[in-house]
């Protein structure tokens, strides 16, 4: 067996190579996440706005938009609300059947696409996909997630982290052209106030397999966050953003797996997508990135998920892991 700095420094050449194969490379920026603070939002927006009023008004005819999980909870709610203002919706699910029964329910232009973000091979299939269908995305809502009761793994990775982290990275890295395409393409990640409940230290760097260590929804949450931060770093100098949103705790099909543990102040989905389908394509989150957001406004947050050294290591972890996924 090689020595572990011989893997180490085979792992970092193998990230490196897949660096400068991703488009990203292109428009990689140093500099602070942040640009301009959230402006405030308009008058009466608040923790009890619908997303179909947070985008009343507006006219997304021309724009397209692709959402992961828009089978079901805030994605489904999130596509149909933009499709509903004219926005071509392309929406995620596992299968045809799931993209079929969304399609049904989603009235006006939206296109579904098979993606299962715990298999890389999907991802990359459906980015070509979507590479062969639009030539710019406007924004792209990393939605899709997953909260498991027991220890599930992908190729040796704790899945949740799988699924809600490496699966959106790839797919963003893969998309991140058409992103950069539009106007003001925007990259909005569902995070969650639980990173906070992330395991001590944050990102399990010299375990991934989640053995060991529990809050694996945390974990997985607080990549998301780490994930939108460097993002925004990267994106500096280009017009495209990137903003991580919480949609606070909302009644949907989440916790299926491990029972039905909401409160009674759990939002509806209404409420639930206000804050991602604003952060999408609200005319006020123009050019603003490398921000946090609940309710239309900058969330508090716990220090690790602002620690931009472990946003960048994660980075590199993830090209890596990714990387490694495709050499088989
Ligand atoms: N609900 C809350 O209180 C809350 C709070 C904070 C953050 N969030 C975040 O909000 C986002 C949406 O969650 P939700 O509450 O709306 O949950 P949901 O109703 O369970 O919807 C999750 C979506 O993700 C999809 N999905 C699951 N596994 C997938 C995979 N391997 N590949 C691709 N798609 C997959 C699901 O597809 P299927 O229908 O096929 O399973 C579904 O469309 C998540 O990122 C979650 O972490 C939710």
């Amino acid at each position: 067996m090689a020595p572990v700095s011989m893997i180490r420094r085979r792992r970092f050449l193998q990230a490196a190579a897949f660096l400068a194969a991703t488009p990203l490379a292109a428009a990689l920026r140093a500099g602070p996440a942040a640009g301009p603070g959230i402006p405030e939002p308009p008058e009466g927006f608040d923790d009890t706005t619908t997303a179909e009023a947070a985008t009343r008004g507006l006219d997304l005819a021309g724009r397209t938009v692709l959402v992961t999980g828009a089978t079901s909870g805030i994605g489904r709610e999130t596509a149909r609300v933009l499709a509903l203002r004219g926005a071509h919706v392309i929406g995620t699910a596992r299968s045809q059947a799931g993209g079929a029964a969304a399609a049904a329910a989603i009235p006006g232009r939206f296109t579904p696409l098979v993606l299962d973000l715990a298999d890389f091979d999907s991802v990359r299939d459906a980015a070509v996909r979507v590479r062969g269908l639009v030539p710019r995305l406007d924004a792209l809502v990393c939605n899709a997630g997953i909260v498991l009761d027991r220890l599930e793994q992908v190729r040796g990775i704790e899945k949740t982290f799988v699924v809600n982290h490496l699966g959106h990275f790839l797919l963003v890295n893969e998309l991140l052209p058409q992103v950069l395409a539009a106007p003001s393409g925007r990259v909005v990640v569902l995070g969650s106030g639980d990173h906070e409940r992330a395991p001590v230290g944050g990102i399990q760097f010299d375990d991934l397999s989640g053995r060991g260590w529990e809050a694996r929804y945390a974990h997985s949450k607080l990549a998301n966050g780490l994930f939108s931060l460097e993002l925004a770093r990267r994106l500096r100098g280009t017009r495209a953003t990137s903003n991580c949103v919480t949609p606070g705790h909302t009644r949907t099909n989440i916790l299926r797996h491990v029972g039905d543990g909401y409160r009674a102040d759990a939002r509806t989905v209404a409420v639930g997508a206000a804050t991602p389908c604003y952060a999408a394509v609200h005319p006020a989150m123009a050019g603003v990135s490398g921000h946090y957001l609940r309710d239309f406004r900058s969330a508090e947050q716990g220090a690790v998920q602002r620690d931009a050294a472990m946003a960048r290591r994660l980075w590199d972890v993830s090209e890596a892991l990714v990387g490694d996924a495709a050499r088989g």
